[in-house]
């Protein structure tokens, strides 16, 4: 009998997984066994509880805050304000025309009272922003329709409207390409204005989709180190580590191969061992799912390639890598 991740980590973060309505069924009993804090891979984002102006459909994300509570597990709440899989009607003004950064903010603050309202005391943190900042390039923010109409101080008034709906909730920016230096200090420089004008941000999230050699194991710490230093909680938000390579585009594999194997479990120990040396100001570590049967990275980037990212396999069994994991701790 295996021990159970989250009672190994305890002391140190909170072990999440992301869960889908399929995932929450075929996945139940390692979901349980292993994890203690849940995320909703989809059902809580703009587009699934808010399809149109005023009808909110929290049904499926309702099912995952009950499923936690039964088994004593927190939830993480993601996302309240992003560019993808947020509805068109949120922009436009009804005439087929862009809505103007009133409009647009007015049903950012409904949105958010809503959503975050209805979760509150269930919900204890929230990913407010998702990915506003560009990756590339000389500009800080990435262009997006929420940028356009509202300007860019649509970010401090998400966190400003979700801190009146849940005074006590916990907020998070949250991004991916957290660990690329030139990225991570594009996010430093906006969570520092955003501290600075007094709004209230309590963490970063860092996505953490990573491979098996990107980012650096360094290149990492220095993330987490610059982060910190801004006084903010950090989350490991949507972990996974990839087997292949970004330039590899191979379809034909329907199976890891050994060396695949061996080299996620090294990698899946080092990074650990360090999320352990920063556990004062790292106090969770979400996987973007949970085991080798279902994961988003089957899709992507390349469509319909099979990945293998997690620690368990596709029979829910321990791979290699859940048992150096274990060797970290
Ligand atoms: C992904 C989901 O896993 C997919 O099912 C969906 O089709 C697209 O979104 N960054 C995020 C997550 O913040 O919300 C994304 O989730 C993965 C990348």
């Amino acid at each position: 009998e295996w021990p159970r991740l989250h009672e190994v980590f305890g002391e140190y973060f909170r072990i999440g997984a992301a869960v889908n309505p399929r995932t929450l069924v075929t996945q139940k009993e390692l979901l349980t066994r292993h994890f203690n804090s849940l995320t909703a891979e989809n059902e809580m984002k703009f587009v699934s509880v808010h399809p149109e102006e005023g009808r909110y459909t929290f049904e499926a994300a309702d099912r995952m805050v009950e499923f936690a509570k039964e088994n004593g597990m927190a939830v993480r709440g993601h996302t309240l304000v992003w560019h993808n899989q947020t509805p068109d009607w949120v922009f436009e003004n009804g005439s087929g025309e862009a809505a103007d950064r009133g409009m647009l903010l007015a049903r950012m603050k409904s949105h958010i009272d809503e959503v975050v309202g209805r979760y509150k005391g269930s919900v204890y943190a929230w990913d407010v922003v998702n990915e506003a900042v560009a990756d590339g390039g000389e500009q800080l923010l990435r262009a997006s329709k929420w940028l356009d109409i509202a300007g860019e101080d649509f970010i401090a008034k998400a966190f400003e409207y979700a801190h009146e709906a849940d005074p006590a909730a916990l907020l998070f920016y949250n991004d991916y390409n957290e660990s690329v230096p030139a990225k991570r200090e594009k996010i430093y420089t906006l969570i520092q204005s955003l501290k600075e004008r007094d709004v209230p941000i309590h963490g970063v999230g860092l996505q953490a989709h990573w491979n098996l050699e990107h980012p650096t194991l360094d290149h990492i710490r220095e993330a987490i180190e610059r982060y910190a230093g801004l006084g903010v909680k950090l989350h490991i938000t949507e972990l996974d580590v990839s087997v292949f390579a970004h330039e590899d585009r191979r379809t034909d594999l329907t199976a890891p191969t050994a060396e695949m194997l061996e080299r996620q479990a090294e990698r899946y120990g080092r990074l650990f061992k360090l999320f352990k040396e920063y556990s004062e100001d790292l106090t969770s570590i979400t996987f973007w799912g949970a085991a080798d049967d279902y994961t988003w990275l089957d899709h992507f980037p390349v469509r319909g390639r099979k990945n293998w990212p997690f620690l368990f396999d596709a029979r829910h069994q321990p791979k290699a890598s859940f048992q150096s994991v274990l060797e970290a701790a």
